[in-house]
């Protein structure tokens, strides 16, 4: 039997539990992937909690959309692909699991110099960083700044757009900064007087915002900010960015994604792994928890109570 975190019924982080299944099989365009390790993100816990609308529960629901692990099995007409490979997942539904059956276009191959709890680590993160950043046409000569750059799709915006040649501002907690300035960004705290120190920081102005943390301020210091409206985006105050004037990607927003965003967020897969590969991207990890503790880890990300990328290990 495989192993996989299933709940049924929204609610509280115990609402999650640990459950034996049937071990998946790989379908006709399938494999299945042993799973090494599964990436947490604050979505998964705001579908868990009911922050974000999600389909009546009609049966054990799966959790996790990202995670990385080695092919097992593939299915008939699979190509591009063999068994022992080493993958990292995205876009899937319910890598919280020791073992998933997959159609490989959620799949990229992992080199041996990018470990699991990386490849666990891109996803989500990395996918909307990249496609935030390219809708905003963000290229050499912007300056940029980034809401919560400290977190795993802030520091994948910094990361990404100082690679293009942008000069990068990001906020975060004073005791985040050291890692942000050895990631190329100017980083600068949040809170009160934020908009004085961005200023500061940037005296020629900004040029393009993306808000990764859904604040007041950050939507507030935006628009005070930069002047096209058009160049200014958030990834989590969906449903009222358009009250701002302000473009929003997901995030509760009622526009879904383009077909280009999609195909954008899909290619940030392999660009990411083959960044890490080279050395040119970092994904700060966090704890790695057993993936019965998935309760556990879902208190953590609501409490922003860790700093990187908190994973599941089953
Ligand atoms: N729309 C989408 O498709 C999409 C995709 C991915 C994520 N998201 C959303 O984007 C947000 C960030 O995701 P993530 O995975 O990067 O989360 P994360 O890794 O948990 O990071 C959260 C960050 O928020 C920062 N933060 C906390 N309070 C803040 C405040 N008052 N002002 C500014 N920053 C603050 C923290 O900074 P410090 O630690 O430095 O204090 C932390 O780095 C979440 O709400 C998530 O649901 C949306």
């Amino acid at each position: 039997m495989a192993r996989a975190i299933v709940y049924t019924e929204i609610g509280s982080p115990d609402v999650l539990h640990l459950t034996e299944i049937p071990d998946p099989v790989a379908g006709d365009g399938e494999v299945v992937v042993a799973i090494e390790a599964a990436g947490v993100n604050p979505i998964d816990a705001k579908i868990r909690g009911g922050k974000r609308p999600s389909p009546p529960i009609t049966e054990p629901r799966p959790v996790g959309f990202d995670g990385a692990g080695v092919i097992t099995e593939l299915g008939a007409g699979v190509e591009g692909f063999s068994v022992g490979d080493r993958v990292a997942i995205r876009d899937a539904h319910g890598t919280y699991a020791s073992a998933i059956a997959i159609s490989p276009e959620h799949l990229a191959l992992l080199p041996d110099s990018v470990t699991a709890a990386e490849g666990a680590g891109i996803g989500i993160p990395a996918g909307t960083a990249y496609q935030a950043l390219r809708s905003l046409e963000v290229s050499e000569g912007d300056v940029l700044l980034v809401h919560a750059g400290s977190g795993s799709v802030g520091q994948a915006a910094v990361q990404f757009a100082v690679d293009w040649g942008v000069t990068v501002i990001a906020t975060a907690s004073p005791s985040r900064h050291a890692q942000l300035r050895e990631l190329g960004a100017i980083p600068i705290a949040y809170g009160d007087g934020l908009q004085e120190r961005v200023e500061q920081a940037a005296p020629d102005g900004i040029t393009v915002a993306l808000d990764c943390a859904g604040t007041d301020e950050a939507i507030e210091v935006s628009l005070a900010l930069v002047p096209d409206r058009e160049r200014i985006a958030t990834i989590v105050r969906g449903p009222d960015a358009a009250s701002f004037g302000i473009r929003a990607f997901s995030g509760g927003s009622p526009v879904p994604l383009t077909d280009e965003e999609l195909a954008w967020r899909a290619e940030a897969l392999p660009e990411t792994i083959a960044l890490l590969a080279s050395g040119d991207f970092v994904i700060e990890l966090g704890p790695q928890l057993p993936l019965a503790e998935a309760a556990r880890a879902h208190e953590l990300v609501e409490a922003h109570a860790a700093s990187g990328k908190i994973v599941l290990i089953p």
